[in-house]
This record gives structure tokens, C-alpha cells and sequence, in this order.
């Protein structure tokens, strides 16, 4: 093939494909496999790495990522990202329909759209190529998640025909469909990874990675639902979103205009009833007035406009029959109740058990065995138990007794005065708990020995081959080849995770440890303010409580986790096999007492650092990093563009506001 032949070819493939995506993502109306689709990319793509120079950035083979974000860029956006105002109820959307109408003199039309429970987004576009894509922040900036946006089937990189303005912003909602949701849960399950709440929450994880070929793999989805610019074809939100279906975006098609209120009660009544057919979460509807007109004569408030308003849905509610309760163990011992229901359809899916939280609640319900009770779900995966229905409880029916023993060891639970949760003191010896503990050291934030995953620790369990972390380090060859689906490279590829995370640094060696309460951040606060493993085990509750985060309840199971006879094997025993129980030479040179006692609020757009480094400088400086301004606040290190909010307060309290440049001199960082 001659370079003006390939040149043509890639034009064409990168066009059909184009097409063949449109058509897929944005009308849902395919026209060839999902097997052809995959072998024009193969052929695009080899064409591009033959031909190098007629690779585009819009080509369709760039929707597979790669590009890796260290930081993202923080960007102001030209208009501000707006909430809308809620409703719970016809009464409450019909007083916004009496405003409405008080505001404007004419005749006036709705648009009806799905609230979709995702993570707002704004995409640019110049001369019809996508040009950034920023998150909603704080509403004035947010973060430029473009690379990731890229990966989104649904989002044109270059868009269709030739009849759109020159510039323009449309934003959307990003979203996880339900199905991609569950695979992922699927596949964390059988890691041993913590399961993503919901779709919203798993959304905006994803946007946030840093590796965007992982994003590609999660199959994000965009809708978009409003336009702004200053020259669009129409007058009116519902044309230029049709529209705006030509140039390639995906609008839904459950976009209504609606004549009047009872018209919009009737779009929402069916959208509450219809919800669970989408295959995607919507969280209720959204109401516009179409005409850019009397949007604009309407305004704005402070922080929304009098143009739109949300209608929330309730939660779903059922009532069923509760035949057990069961109580789970988890990782550190901590006991949940878990009601077992008649198996009942609850917002799409069929419940048959839900959290009863603890002893308080259980107690507070007065659920008991044989109740009907009422389930709702809201956005959690996890239904939960609101209320009994007491016209038909049985009679006779006995008070609930909460367990006094592990249903799994048998050992006499404990329940500190403090804590809402019982929990099983048996740590070393009970199993829910060891395979927790095992899984939990490791876990990628820990130890990261990822190709141990929850069915190799079962099984390994199970043949009494490991039973605490420091077993991990015993294994050899010829106990795991034995194992199901362990074949000579899978061993081999294990016992090389397992070497390589000796080097694993102290503070993620503190959190792999699974103290009870000692999480990511307060391990690696406990590492830098310890420094190693003696002088940790050594401190008494005073020393443990200088440590921002750290309170009495952590500071007590710290000192009980040191206490434990067997912990203390178990530390001995990792320490011989060479892991590291001290912080690095380059992570003790960094650390300082110069911001001690210091509390620090970062805000704005800073030139010299990200927003995170500062944060991180002022930790490893011996500083304390919070969120809002008060009285406590001994500096606000302001950036640009901070939020007015904090300015005032800082104001007002009289806190000392400091550049980034002051703030490395304090530090002694040479700019
Ligand atoms: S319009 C100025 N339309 O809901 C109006 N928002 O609570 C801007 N949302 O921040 C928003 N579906 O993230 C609009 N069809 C829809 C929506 C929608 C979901 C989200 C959006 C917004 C939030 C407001």
C-alpha cells in the first residue's frame, strides 16, 4: 500500500467507525457485530502505527486510553457550574410553577428531562473538536478530566456534519449504567476489594483515575442536557438539544416538552414508575423553561436558576416478612445484623436480606422475628429495614435478643461504650476475621500483592497454610501448586508479588497491619509522627493522641493491638523476613516539626504547587490540613480564584492569609 493509499484508507476506516459509534452509543441502533466493529478498529490502528503521521487525535482508536494524569489541572469555568433547587412533592413544584408564572407576563412550556444520578461534566468545543472537559468542582472550577472524558464511546471527538457553531459548552451528567456497575462489583468481590456503593460513587471514581486506559475499561456513559453558548441555531433549550443529537452527542430520548404543570406531574409520575427499566440510576426530574427568552427575564438566585428545579424521588419502600436475623463478621471483628427477608421486588431487583445496622437500631425498630417490616433502598446497594408494621405483628411474638457470641468462633462478644457496633474480640482465631485481616494486608493500598486474590486466601486457609499475614511469607512452591487453578506461571508470578512486597514502605506497612480505626491516612500520619515500629509500639495514649486524627478510641486500639501477644509474634516474625518497619532515609529527610501545632486551610489556584502538594508539605512539615476556616485556623494559604466564602470568614476571624511563596519560605523550600 502506497502512503497516499493509507492516508485514504485511514480516512475512511476513522469515518465509518465514526459512524459505526454514533450508531451504536448515541442512537442504540447498530448496524453491523460488535466482531466486525473490532476487526475495522485492528485495521485502523495498524495503518496508524505503519503510517504514524496520519494518526489523528480524534481517531477512533484513541477511545482506548492510555494517556496517564498525574495531577489534574484545576479550570475556571467560563460559566459558573450551577445547582438546581429541589422539590420533594406536587405542592412544593407547584409553588415553583406559581412563581414562574408571576415572572413572566406570556405563555410559557416545559422540557422535562431524567435527573441522572452521575457526575456533572462540561464539555468544550472549538471548531467542532472536543477541546476539554471539566468536572463541576465547587461550581466555579473544576478539574480537567479530559484524557479520561476521551475514552467515553458516547462523547464525539469530532463532531458530525458541519452545522455547529464555532464554540460552544454542553454539559451533561457522566454516567455508569447499571450492568458495568455490577460487573465491576462482581470483579472486586472476588479480589477481596471493598465494593463500590453505587453507581454515582463508582462514576466519579472512575473519572478521577489517573490511568485512562483503566477508565476505557469501566464503559462510562454521557448524557447531555444543556447547551450554552453565544451563538446557537435556536431560541429554545429543546431545539438546540435536538439539535444537538445531529453533531454526534448523546440526548435522551426521554427528553419531553410539557405544556403545562399537570403535564409535567404526569412525565414524573411515569418516570417514578418506569425508573428501573433504564438500565442507568436516575434520582428524579428535571424541569427547564424552554424559551432562552423567559429563562433569561426568570434569572438566577445565588446558587441557582429560578428557570429549573429538580423533583427528587422518594426512596422505594415495600413491607415483607422478616424470618431471621443473622449477624456477619467483618475483617476487624465488627458484627452486623443482617435481616433475612421473604425475598420481595425493591426498586428492580429482588431483596432478600438488609442491614439492621446494630444492637441500637434493632432496638429502636423493636424489630422482632416474624414482623412485617418495611425495606427501602436509596441510592445504597444495601437495602435497609425503616420500620415494622405493627398491625401485623404475630401474637406473642418475643423481643429481640441481640447475640451474645461469635456465630462464627463462639467467643463472647464486646461492645465498647462508645461504639455503635458489637464486635468479636477473638481477632487471631476467629476466621471471618483472619481471612479478613490477610486480605485487607494485601490489599492494593497496603502490600499490594494483587495476584493474591479472596479464593487463593479461602483455599489457603482451608489447608491451614496460612493463618495470620506473616504465613504469606512461608509459602512455597510446592504448597500452592497443589491449588486450584494454580499453574506453574500463576505460582511463580505470586511468590514474586510476595517478594516484591517486602519493599513495601513503612506507612502503607502500619495500614496493612489492620489496626482497628487505623485507616489509609492515620497510618501514614502514625508512621511520619513514629517513625518505626518500636517507638509506635512504645506510645502511651498521649503521645498516640498528638497525632491529628488520632482520638481516644483510636489512640486505645492502637495500644490493645500492641497488647495482643500474638500481633507481636506476628510483627517479629514479618521483621525477620526483611520488611520494612521504619520509614525510608529519603521519607525522614523530607519530615520537619517547622509547622507543628499549626493549622492549615489551602484554597484557590496555586501556580507553583498543586492544591495536593501543598497538602502533603504541610503534613510532612509536622502542619494539620482542614477543610473549612475557624476559629482554630492559624493560616489560610489563598491561591487564585478562592472561594468567597473562605475570604470572608478568614476575614472575619482574623486569620492570616499567606501566598504559596510565603508558605515555602516557611518551610525552607527553595522556590
Ligand atoms: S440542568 C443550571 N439537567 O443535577 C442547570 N441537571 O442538582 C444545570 N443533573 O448539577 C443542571 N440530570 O449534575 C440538569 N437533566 C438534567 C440533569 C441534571 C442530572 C444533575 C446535574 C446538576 C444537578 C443539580
Amino acid at each position: 500500500m502506497t502512503k497516499e493509499q493509507a492516508k485514504t484508507r485511514i480516512e475512511e476506516l476513522s469515518k465509518e467507525l465514526d459512524e459505526h459509534n454514533y450508531r451504536y452509543y448515541v442512537l442504540s441502533k447498530p448496524s453491523i457485530s460488535d466482531f466486525e466493529f473490532d476487526k475495522l478498529l485492528e485495521e485502523l490502528n495498524k495503518l496508524e502505527k505503519e503510517q504514524p503521521e496520519f494518526l489523528k487525535s480524534t481517531s477512533p482508536t484513541q477511545r482506548v486510553g492510555g494517556q496517564i494524569t498525574k495531577e489534574f489541572a484545576s479550570v475556571k469555568h467560563k460559566y459558573p457550574m450551577l445547582s438546581l433547587g429541589n422539590t420533594y412533592s406536587d405542592e412544593e413544584l407547584k409553588d415553583f410553577d406559581d412563581r414562574v408564572k408571576k415572572g413572566l407576563s406570556d405563555s410559557y412550556e416545559y422540557v422535562c428531562e431524567l435527573k441522572f444520578d452521575g457526575v456533572a461534566i462540561g464539555l468544550t468545543y472549538k471548531r467542532g473538536l472536543l477541546m476539554q472537559a471539566v468536572t463541576r468542582g465547587d461550581g466555579e472550577q473544576g478539574d480537567d478530566v479530559t484524557a479520561n472524558v476521551k475514552t467515553i464511546r458516547s462523547v464525539p471527538l469530532q463532531l458530525r456534519g458541519n452545522d455547529y457553531p464555532d464554540e460552544f459548552e454542553i454539559r451533561g451528567e457522566i454516567i455508569l449504567p447499571r450492568k458495568e456497575f455490577d460487573a465491576i462489583n462482581r470483579e472486586r468481590e472476588e479480589l477481596g476489594d471493598a465494593l463500590l456503593a453505587n453507581p454515582r460513587n463508582a462514576a466519579s471514581g472512575t473519572l478521577k483515575m489517573q490511568d485512562s486506559s483503566v477508565v476505557a475499561s469501566r464503559n462510562l456513559d454521557c448524557f447531555l442536557y444543556v447547551i450554552m453558548g453565544e451563538k446557537l441555531p435556536f431560541k429554545t433549550h429543546y431545539n438546540n438539544l435536538e439539535e444537538a443529537k445531529k453533531w454526534g452527542f448523546r440526548i435522551s430520548e426521554h427528553m419531553k416538552k410539557c405544556k403545562d404543570i399537570h403535564a409535567v406531574l404526569d412525565y414524573i409520575k411515569e418516570w417514578d414508575k418506569k425508573r428501573h427499566t433504564l438500565g442507568f440510576d436516575i434520582d428524579g426530574v428535571v424541569i427547564k423553561i424552554n424559551s432562552f427568552e423567559q429563562q433569561k427575564a426568570l434569572g438566577f438566585t445565588a446558587k441557582s436558576p429560578r428557570w429549573a428545579i429538580s423533583y427528587k424521588f422518594k426512596a422505594e419502600q415495600v413491607s415483607t416478612l422478616l424470618e431471621k436475623i443473622t449477624y456477619q463478621v467483618g475483617r476487624t471483628g465488627s458484627i452486623t445484623p443482617v435481616a433475612n427477608l421473604k425475598p420481595v421486588l425493591l426498586a428492580g431487583t429482588v431483596v432478600k436480606r438488609a442491614s439492621l445496622h446494630n444492637a441500637d437500631i434493632i432496638e429502636k425498630l423493636d424489630v422482632r422475628l416474624g414482623d412485617t417490616v418495611y425495606v427501602e433502598k436509596g441510592g445504597e446497594i444495601i437495602p435497609k429495614i425503616t420500620g415494622v408494621d405493627l398491625s401485623k405483628r404475630p401474637a406473642h411474638s418475643q423481643k429481640t435478643l441481640y447475640c451474645t457470641h461469635c456465630p462464627e468462633c463462639n467467643a463472647l462478644l464486646v461492645r465498647e461504650e462508645s461504639e455503635a457496633n458489637h464486635f468479636c474480640p477473638n481477632e487471631t482465631g476467629c476466621p471471618p476475621q483472619i481471612k479478613g485481616k490477610i486480605e485487607h494486608f494485601v490489599s492494593r493500598k497496603a502490600m499490594n500483592i494483587d495476584s493474591l486474590g479472596g479464593e487463593t486466601i479461602a483455599a489457603l486457609f482451608e489447608k491451614k497454610l496460612i493463618t495470620n499475614v506473616a504465613d504469606i511469607y512461608d509459602l512455597k512452591k510446592e504448597d500452592l501448586l497443589p491449588l486450584e487453578r494454580m499453574a506453574e506461571k500463576s505460582v511463580n508470578n505470586l511468590l514474586k508479588g510476595i517478594e516484591e512486597s517486602k519493599q513495601v514502605s513503612f506507612e502503607r506497612l502500619v495500614y496493612g497491619l489492620g489496626i482497628r480505626h487505623v485507616g489509609e491516612t492515620t497510618a501514614r500520619k502514625l508512621a511520619y509522627a513514629f517513625k518505626n515500629i518500636e517507638s509506635l509500639m512504645k506510645s502511651g495514649t498521649e503521645e498516640l493522641m498528638d497525632v491529628g486524627d488520632v482520638g481516644e478510641v483510636i489512640a486505645k486500639s492502637i495500644i490493645a493491638h500492641f497488647q495482643n501477644r500474638k500481633n507481636l509474634e506476628i510483627i517479629g516474625r514479618l521483621k525477620n523476613k526483611g520488611l520494612k518497619f521504619e520509614l525510608s532515609e529519603q521519607a525522614l529527610a523530607s519530615k520537619t516539626d517547622k509547622l507543628s501545632n499549626l493549622s492549615f486551610v489551602v484554597s484557590g489556584v496555586f501556580t507553583r504547587f498543586s492544591r495536593d502538594q501543598l497538602k502533603s508539605l504541610i503534613e510532612q512539615n509536622g502542619g494539620k490540613n482542614t477543610g473549612s476556616v475557624s476559629s482554630k485556623t492559624n493560616y489560610l494559604l489563598a491561591g487564585e480564584n478562592m472561594g468567597p466564602e473562605k475570604l470572608k470568614k478568614a476575614e472575619k476571624l482574623g486569620v492570616k492569609l499567606i501566598t504559596e511563596e510565603e508558605f515555602a519560605k516557611m518551610i525552607g523550600y527553595v522556590l
